[in-house]
């Protein structure tokens, strides 16, 4: 089973361990309460300071979204389509949920691995 990373485990490493877990931790970004059966939106963004690079070496491959144990959700990433320079990578799924949400992001970075994002509850509501 590979690690999963998040901010968590660098929260007291320097500042800039600190800068290293945040230009690769997902954020889910999305209302906390939304209507059954209603297209719901939900971002992701890689980083909330800092930008991650954009070399050959040194991508982004895949952004995915889950429901508790249910994949809802995936980008594959071309990292030509994004240039060279460093930068937020953001990505946006809409959802149909018919019962509450627990929403947690994964993101592949191919040189620094897997890392994942809060989990964040949706109430849903008739
Ligand atoms: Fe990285």
């Amino acid at each position: 089973m590979p690690r999963l990373f998040t901010y968590k485990d660098f929260d007291s490493g320097s500042e800039k361990v600190k800068q290293y877990a945040d230009k690769h931790t997902p954020v889910i970004i999305c209302e906390r309460e939304t209507t059954r059966n209603t297209p719901f939106n939900v971002k992701v963004r890689i980083g909330t300071n800092v930008k991650h690079p954009n070399a050959p070496d040194h991508h982004y491959e895949y952004i995915q979204l889950w429901n508790l144990e249910t994949l809802v959700g995936e980008i594959r990433l071309q990292r030509s389509s994004y240039g060279e320079k460093p930068l937020f990578i953001e990505t946006e799924f809409t959802l149909i949920p018919k019962v509450s949400l627990r929403l947690e992001a994964i993101a592949y970075c191919n040189r620094h691995g897997l890392w994942i994002s809060e989990e964040v509850f949706v109430k849903v509501k008739d």
